[in-house]
């Protein structure tokens, strides 16, 4: 046990008490944050004189020593210690004495904690942005490729209307680059420095709260002290946007499992990112996919977590708040594998273009087609619904699609018919047809796909 508090107290803390008050198993994952909050805080106090130069250089010194140590391994965070912050500036007195010792002069863990977990999540911000990047040249990547690549629609999993696959990799574009757009707001509300706000009422102290801030990154200081120890608003955004984003991959990986099935096989995917079972020598299984799927749940689980923290705690700090981190991290961990490895198994997944075309031709996409063939020819939708209706019933006892029915027998239906309804209901004029913007047809697709192009520049 090693504390930064203990002058009041008469008694060592109960072993118990101290091992479930410690948050240093967990909160040594932002050790370079705090020291990094740490050079800034010192840095801003010796230029406000309230530590000489030579204090601030050697409390620099001996902090980036710690960091490098850290970094290399050669000193270990000791679970001696109850948080990250009493580990650094414990070990920081023990290396340069009492310079050591004036670290966190107009300071309290309060702000330096929301400090440290603003300055992690904002990193992690930035590499899941990435992630999402990397995911959307993937995907744009499938998109060139494919812009006459037909495979069905879906509604409620039946067979709707002919599409691309472009245009089906172009609806998940859509879905993650709002993602991208939902962190990037996080981040520009959230970047403001709570550094200085002390425990909850400021300090007495001369601080420049808006050098740290700038030292930092941030676009400046938070207003109000109170708020700036007890927000954890920023956080449950977060776990919001990234609970998005599992949602998103979860869609995705339940389409893929289910074009990947024996019943579709639409795509295949890579035997690097498929597994085996210890019985049945046959089977290829979409773990990942399913793995993806499953762990949105947890993602989901961190979010009502936090809500369910916050929602009672009186302002300002309280210990509740230490709740805050394991979840968190968790939730960014387990986003960013799994991001990390969907787009891995996106890149190397095989589409079944022939399967995904034949799948369009045989399920009657072209049947709204064929009714708007009739509407062009002066009958009223209503009535070429019904039309279509009986096409569709008798190529189901002549197990056909529309497009094998001969011109008798489509007269036999309806005298409107002619020729041109073969044209009419080709595949690739279903899809060509479509051109205004947002629609699957490759003249709207190339359009969309410039967008996307600039998008990600
Ligand atoms: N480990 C604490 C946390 O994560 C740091 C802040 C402690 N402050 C306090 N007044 N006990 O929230």
């Amino acid at each position: 046990m090693a504390q930064l508090w203990g002058g009041r107290f008469t008694k060592e803390t109960d072993q118990l008490v101290y091992n479930f008050n410690a948050s240093i198993s967990f909160d040594q994952k932002f050790y370079a944050q705090d020291i990094r909050g740490s050079i800034a805080h010192v840095t801003m106090l010796a230029e406000q004189g309230i530590l000489t130069d030579k204090e601030k250089e050697q409390i620099v010194d001996g902090l980036q020593g710690i960091l490098k140590d850290v970094q290399e391994g050669t000193l270990k965070i000791s679970d001696k210690y109850e948080d990250i912050h009493s580990f650094v500036e414990a070990t920081l007195i023990e290396r340069i004495g009492e310079a050591g010792k004036k670290l966190h002069t107009g300071r309290s863990r309060n702000d330096q904690v929301a400090l440290d977990m603003k300055l992690y999540t904002r990193d992690e911000i930035d590499s899941l942005d990435e992630l999402l990047k990397e995911l959307l040249k993937v995907l744009l990547q499938i998109m060139k490729e494919n812009t006459e690549t037909f495979m069905p629609g879906f509604t409620h999993l039946q067979k709707a209307q002919p599409i691309t696959l472009a245009h089906h990799m172009g609806a998940y574009f859509e879905m993650f680059n709002r993602d991208r757009s939902r962190l990037n707001d996080i981040y520009d509300r959230m970047n403001y420095c709570p550094l200085g706000s002390g425990a909850l009422a400021g300090t007495t102290y001369p601080l420049d709260r808006n050098l740290t801030a700038e030292l930092l990154g941030f676009y400046g200081p938070t207003l109000n002290s109170m708020d700036s120890v007890a927000d954890r608003d920023y956080l449950i955004e977060l776990l919001s946007a990234m609970a998005t984003i599992m949602m998103h991959l979860s869609r995705f990986s339940e389409e893929v499992i289910i074009w990947n099935s024996n019943e579709y096989r639409f795509v295949e995917i890579d035997d690097a990112y498929s597994t085996g079972s210890s019985i049945m020598p046959q089977k290829k299984n979409p773990d990942i996919a399913e793995l993806v799927r499953g762990k949105t749940g947890r993602v989901y689980g961190a979010l009502m977590s936090l809500l369910t923290t916050m929602k009672g705690i009186p302002l300002a700090y309280n210990k509740d708040m230490q709740e805050d981190k394991e979840f968190v991290f968790d939730a960014i961990d387990t986003t960013k594998g799994c991001l990390a490895l969907f787009t891995g198994m996106l890149r190397t997944m095989n589409f079944n273009k022939e399967v995904m075309e034949n799948s369009a031709k045989n399920g009657f996409t072209n049947a709204t087609d064929a009714a708007d063939y009739l509407v062009n020819h002066g009958v009223a939708f209503r009535d070429a619904h019904g039309i279509v209706g009986q096409l569709v019933l008798y190529c189901i006892e002549k197990d056909i699609p529309l497009d094998d029915m001969t011109l008798e027998e489509y007269k036999a239906i309806s005298p409107v018919f002619e020729e041109d309804i073969y044209e009419a209901i080709s595949m690739k004029t279903c899809v060509d047809k479509r051109t205004t913007i947002g629609a699957p047809s490759k003249e709207a697709m190339e359009k969309v796909i410039k967008i996307y192009e600039n998008y990600l520049h």
